[in-house]
């Protein structure tokens, strides 16, 4: 378990003061002009050997993505986006670093944005997020007001402005290209890529597309050092990282963990065990909504981190995991998350506008039993039909969660459907 030494998160329940006295008290903001004196180079090299892969559940090694920014300007500004549009079903880990550690993000902004040779920065923070919006910008005021950003930053030379936009509740738009498109006051709708925003982003022009954690994680990298880092979790997986449990455990919650621990001990130390014991555990969803759905044995030896996840055909995503115990009913909720993929898709290319829909229709037939055995490899088709064949990773994100149920819980799908031909079970009409 992670020593409250390393802990990157100090204030993560709230428990101290969060305003700029209380941050500086707490280690942040302290040297931060010596930093930038290192230089860009210097900190995109540190971020890089860090291994930091970037955390808002895609795991795209972060100190790669910013060197993929213009070292010389072409005559347009370069800018970072910071993606605070968290709205990953179960995931509710940046929203914590919001409310509670603010600075922490505000001082992530102005070091990667020095590294990129951004000059301004947006936060792009979820609609529903009020409250945190209201922290957010108290917190940046405070920042501008004491020097920290805005015209030499910190005394370092660095002019930084950073705004706060807020979304209007779309989940299409924490997609990172439909953000930009509804930063730019545009419909919410994903971009093709490439080309990837390091070469056109905002307004046409390189950028940064980070999330919350990945940037605010920076600060305490950069004064530990990038060995420290990564001395947590293993190769390809390091550092430390915020996660959290949801469904049937003992204890929900938000917490940070070094990478790689096993599921087991996560939900025991974490979570206080699963509702009724660890032979209670029916299933877990790892990691988002689009994670597939891993059951119980395939659990026993497994690792949370990308790596690990990747072994279970399933994948890491956000860390924000579900725990279902034995009276879980899988098929219904999968079916959710194929209604709510329905309602979410932007509608803009056929196979994510149509597959949705029909592939949550036959989801309402596996939940009552109502469909034929036959349907079950038809659904699996129709999902490798939309997966890889979108333009964003929505229509994956829509077919992973079922292909994960196929696989894993065919037998259970395939008893209910028997048994409602023989009217052992009645209809159980979907919400
Ligand atoms: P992606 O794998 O397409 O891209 C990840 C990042 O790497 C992007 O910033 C992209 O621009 C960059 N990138 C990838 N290949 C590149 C290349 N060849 N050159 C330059 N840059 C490159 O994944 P995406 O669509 O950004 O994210 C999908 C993930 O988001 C899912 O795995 C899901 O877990 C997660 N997600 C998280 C949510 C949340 O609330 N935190 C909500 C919805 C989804
Ligand atoms: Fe829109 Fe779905 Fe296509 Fe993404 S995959 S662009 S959400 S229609």
């Amino acid at each position: 378990m992670l020593k409250d030494q390393d802990r990157i998160f100090t204030n993560l329940y709230g428990m101290h003061d969060r305003s700029l006295k209380g941050a500086m008290a707490r280690g942040h903001w302290d040297g931060t002009r010596e930093i930038l004196e290192k230089g860009r180079d210097w900190i995109v090299q540190q971020v890089k050997d860090s291994g930091l892969r970037g955390r808002g559940g895609a795991g795209f090694p972060t100190g790669l993505k910013w060197s993929f920014m213009p070292k010389e300007s072409d005559g347009r500004p370069a800018y970072l986006v910071i993606n605070a549009d968290e709205s990953e079903p179960a995931t509710c880990k940046d929203r914590e670093i919001m409310r509670h550690d603010p600075h922490t993000l505000i001082e992530g902004a102005l070091i990667a944005g020095f590294a990129m040779g951004a000059h301004t920065a947006y936060i792009y923070i979820r609609g529903e997020f009020i409250r945190e919006r209201e922290v957010l910008q108290n917190a940046i005021n405070e920042a501008y007001e004491a020097g920290l950003i805005g015209k030499n930053a910190c005394k370092s030379g660095w002019d930084f402005d950073l705004f706060l936009h807020h979304g209007a509740g779309a989940y299409i738009c924490g997609e990172e290209t439909a953000l930009l498109e509804s930063l730019e006051g545009k419909k919410g709708m994903p971009r093709m890529k490439p080309p990837f925003p390091a070469a056109a982003g905002l307004y046409g022009c390189p950028t940064t597309v980070n999330n919350v954690e990945s940037i605010a994680v920076v600060p305490t990298i950069l004064r530990r050092g990038a060995d420290w880092f990564a001395s947590f979790g293993r190769p390809n997986n390091s550092g430390t990282k915020l996660m959290a449990l949801t469904g049937h455990v003992n204890n929900p919650c938000v917490f940070e963990e070094s990478m790689s621990m096993s599921v087991r001990e996560i939900i025991e130390t974490h979570g206080g065990g699963v509702r009724g014991g660890w032979d209670n555990l029916k299933a877990i969803i790892p990691g988002g909504a689009s994670c597939p759905i891993l059951r119980k044995d395939q659990l026993d030896d497994a690792t949370m981190d990308f790596d690990g996840m990747r072994e279970k055909q399933s994948s890491f995503g956000t860390g924000c995991m579900i725990v279902m115990d034995q009276s879980t009913d899988v098929i219904a909720a999968v079916w959710r998350l194929s209604k709510f993929f329905k309602h979410e898709s932007c509608g803009q290319c056929t196979p994510c506008r149509e597959g949705t829909g029909w592939m949550m229709r036959v989801m309402e037939r596996l939940v009552t039993g109502d469909a034929e055995i036959e349907e079950i490899d038809m659904l699996y088709d129709v999902s490798k039909q939309v997966e890889g064949h979108t333009i964003c990773a929505l229509g994956d994100a829509a077919a992973w969660p079922i292909q994960g149920l196929i696989r894993n819980f065919r037998d259970e799908i395939e008893d209910r459907i028997k048994a409602r031909k023989t009217g052992r079970v009645t209809a159980v009409a979907a919400e």
